[in-house]
């Protein structure tokens, strides 16, 4: 039975109103939101590790300044998601200690290596176009800062999608062993990919909660359907094979039948045991206690000017 105020509440929701910092809203909402808007601004911040690893290697000096703009959008992405983050309560600091913690999670995609040129092709194009199907309709979401930030990283996530297809379409028309390379890349991030849009439904803990306060507007299984559905004429044009023998197209229902992930593997990776995640969150946490004397300097000089504009 809702009380008045959450009555009220899921009648704005159903209303499509969006819901703001200063509103009052459950307890659990708010506690979810945390959860899944922390986790996707941690997710940004680590999915720049794999590409940052590429910026000093990339082929052409074209290519490096693509990826860095690239990888400093993601850092952005990362800075309105915490920002979005934090009118629900939490500060930077707390969702930083619980990313180094484990506490919070980040997409399991960021904990596989990045160990050719190509795979900066399938990051962008796989990752990123994943990671499009599932911000596009959270511009829809019903908590408004969140909704606000995906309008702004969609915008930015098209052209990384963009470039890394362009990578892609560079090494199919290049020599055998580069066209090699990219199957090899698509053959590594095919699963990963597909991962990212969370277990299969059945599994999914939060989606019913989630989809009826408009945190999430579709199922985790039904993102997947699309982004397949759109990826796989793609792989057709530039000449590579989706690995997966079961992949086929189904007249019937107008999607096409593939081959679930390895749900084990997904769960391992959650655990921590994937192939990067030591090194990855290693990195972080040596990022952040190397900053240290940085944010104190920026604290110390604030706490200054504040004294002296109040003198
Ligand atoms: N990696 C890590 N954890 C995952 C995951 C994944 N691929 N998929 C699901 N999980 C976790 C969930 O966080 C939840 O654990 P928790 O309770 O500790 O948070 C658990 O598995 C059960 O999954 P559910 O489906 O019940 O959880 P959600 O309803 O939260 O759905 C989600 C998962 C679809 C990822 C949803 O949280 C979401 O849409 N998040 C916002 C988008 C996002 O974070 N995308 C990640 C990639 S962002 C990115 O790629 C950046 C780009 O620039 C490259």
């Amino acid at each position: 039975e809702l009380s008045p105020e959450e009555a009220a509440f899921q009648a704005r929701i159903d209303g499509n109103i969006k819901i703001e910092p200063k509103d009052w809203m459950p307890a659990a909402y708010r506690k979810t939101l945390i959860r899944q808007i922390g986790q996707h601004a941690h997710s940004e911040i680590v999915g720049q590790l794999p590409e940052g690893n590429w910026v000093t290697r990339a082929p052409t000096l074209e290519r490096k300044a693509i990826l860095l703009a690239k990888v400093q959008d993601e850092a952005g992405h990362g800075l309105y998601l915490y920002c979005a983050a934090e009118t629900l309560g939490i500060s930077r600091d707390e969702l930083m200690n619980k990313l180094h913690s484990g506490e919070m999670k980040y997409s399991s995609i960021f904990n596989y290596p990045t160990l050719t040129w190509a795979d900066m092709g399938a990051v962008g194009w796989l990752v990123d176009g994943a990671a499009i199907m599932n911000q596009v309709p959270l511009q829809r979401t019903s908590f408004g800062p969140y909704a606000r930030a995906m309008v702004r990283i969609c915008k930015e996530e098209s052209f990384h999608q963009r470039q890394g297809y362009s990578i892609m379409m560079s090494m199919v028309s290049g020599t055998p062993a580069q066209k090699e390379m990219a199957q090899d890349a698509l053959n590594r991030f095919w699963y990963p990919a597909l991962m990212m849009f969370g277990p299969s439904d059945k599994d999914s803990v939060h989606s019913d909660q989630s989809m009826a306060w408009k945190i999430k507007m579709n199922t985790n299984d039904e993102l997947r359907q699309r982004f397949v559905n759109e990826t796989v004429p793609q792989a057709h044009y530039l000449g590579l094979t989706i690995p997966d023998d079961d992949l086929v197209w189904n007249e019937e229902t107008g999607n096409y039948d593939f081959s679930q992930p390895d749900w084990e593997e997904f769960k391992a990776v959650l655990k921590g045991n994937g192939p990067c995640n030591r090194e990855r969150l290693g990195a972080r946490i040596k990022a952040w206690e190397g900053g240290e004397w940085f944010r104190d300097g920026l604290a110390a000089y604030a706490e200054k000017a504040a004294k002296r504009r109040v003198a």
